[in-house]
């Protein structure tokens, strides 16, 4: 990538985040399949997750975690003019869910696009969004990260149903003063492990005949190794190529999957998991929303400070990878630590 000394410092400016209010606790589903409650909480980590009503999709909880941004920074949107959400439960393939929520939020006319790298998929987006503004084509560009994966995942699949939940983390990514915001990023995805972490669309199997089924696929054993591998590796690239070690990151802040797999990437980086920010005990595994979210609680309860620097990590369908590196800036509305306004109770 292009010279650091001569890229515009760009950053995060405005954060929110909204889970739906019905909690379904992991006994939920000792009724529906044989599992229980003490397996997935001590194999996952995973206490409760939050499921969307009925009618609620991902476009509508993606605008409520805008609406969220906007309660605390009502100035937050100004200069916005592209609009990225990443998702893999989109309302649908077109209109994008981008549109969707650009419609509902006052962005009408803004460039409006998905981003399909599962969990990813935000981290990932910020990237897109610094490019994006680089290259003129943006000025500021609102990152989206919102799922309503209840209404894609088996509910009688106890292989992924105890995993995902519902909710939705959104940034405006823009100019920061200079030394705040992104270092660098590093990208990757592997489509020979597409049989590892799948949903089927238009083609009934993969290229070679792998027979994808109905509803969200998944090798976890797979999954948990190739996490493991590209959380340590992604990181520490990302770190070399930030002229930075682990010693120098105040938070980590990991995708949500597994608190297992988060263990062991904090080992391979040699910091404690109290550098971790770890909330998919409440939570569980919501994709592409799960960096905004645990980084918006992070900021807002305080963890997270003005001048710290942050490792952002994820893994994904694809498979995928992405890791970057930021200075955090608190200096816009939404960026300091205020009572837990959206996030319901
Ligand atoms: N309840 C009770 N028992 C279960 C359950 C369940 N819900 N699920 C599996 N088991 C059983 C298995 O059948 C197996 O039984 P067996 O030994 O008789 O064969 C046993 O428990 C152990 O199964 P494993 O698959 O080895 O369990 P593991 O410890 O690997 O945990 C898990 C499974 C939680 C899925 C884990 O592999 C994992 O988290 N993998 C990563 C998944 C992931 O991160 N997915 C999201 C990717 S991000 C994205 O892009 C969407």
């Amino acid at each position: 990538m292009s010279d650091p000394a001569a890229r515009p410092s760009l950053g995060i400016t405005a954060l929110g985040m909204y889970v739906p209010d019905r909690v379904v606790p992991n006994a939920e589903f000792e009724a529906r399949m044989e599992t229980n409650a003490d397996w997935i909480e001590s194999r996952t980590g995973i206490r409760e997750r939050r499921f969307a009503a009925p009618e609620q999709f991902t476009s509508d909880v993606g605008v409520m975690a805008v609406r969220n941004m906007l309660e605390r920074d009502p100035q937050a949107l100004q200069g916005v003019d592209a609009i990225i959400c990443a998702t893999v439960s989109p309302d649908a393939l077109m209109p994008s869910t981008a549109a969707l929520i650009g419609m509902q939020v006052g962005l009408t006319g803004a460039a409006a696009f998905d981003l399909s790298t599962a969990c990813s998929g935000f981290v990932y987006g910020l990237s897109v969004a610094q490019g994006l503004i680089m290259s003129g084509a943006a000025r500021r560009v609102l990152v989206v990260g919102a799922e309503a994966l209840s209404k894609i995942v088996d509910q009688d699949d106890r292989n992924t149903a105890i995993l995902f939940g519902d909710g939705a983390g959104a940034a405006v990514v823009g100019p920061v003063p200079a030394g705040y915001g992104f270092q660098e990023f590093v990208m990757g995805a592997d489509g020979n492990g597409g049989s590892s972490l799948y949903l089927r669309c238009v083609a009934p199997t993969l290229p070679g005949g792998f027979d994808m089924g109905h509803s969200v696929g998944m090798n976890g054993r797979e999954v948990f190794k190739f996490a493991v591998r590209v959380l340590g590796e992604s990181g520490a690239q990302v770190l070399a190529k930030s002229g930075l070690t682990s010693a120098d990151v105040d938070w980590v802040i990991p995708h949500q999957a597994n608190v297992r797999i988060i263990e062991a990437a904090m080992e391979r980086f040699g910091l404690p998991m109290e550098r971790a920010v770890v909330n998919l005990d409440r939570y569980g595994n919501t994709s592409s929303a799960t960096v905004p979210m645990a980084l918006d609680e992070a900021v807002q309860d305080g963890r997270v400070q003005d001048g710290q620097q942050l490792l952002l990590i994820a893994f994904g369908g694809g498979l995928s990878w992405v890791a970057g590196t930021m200075k955090w800036w608190d200096g816009a509305p939404s960026l300091k630590p205020t009572p837990h306004a959206g996030v319901s109770a």
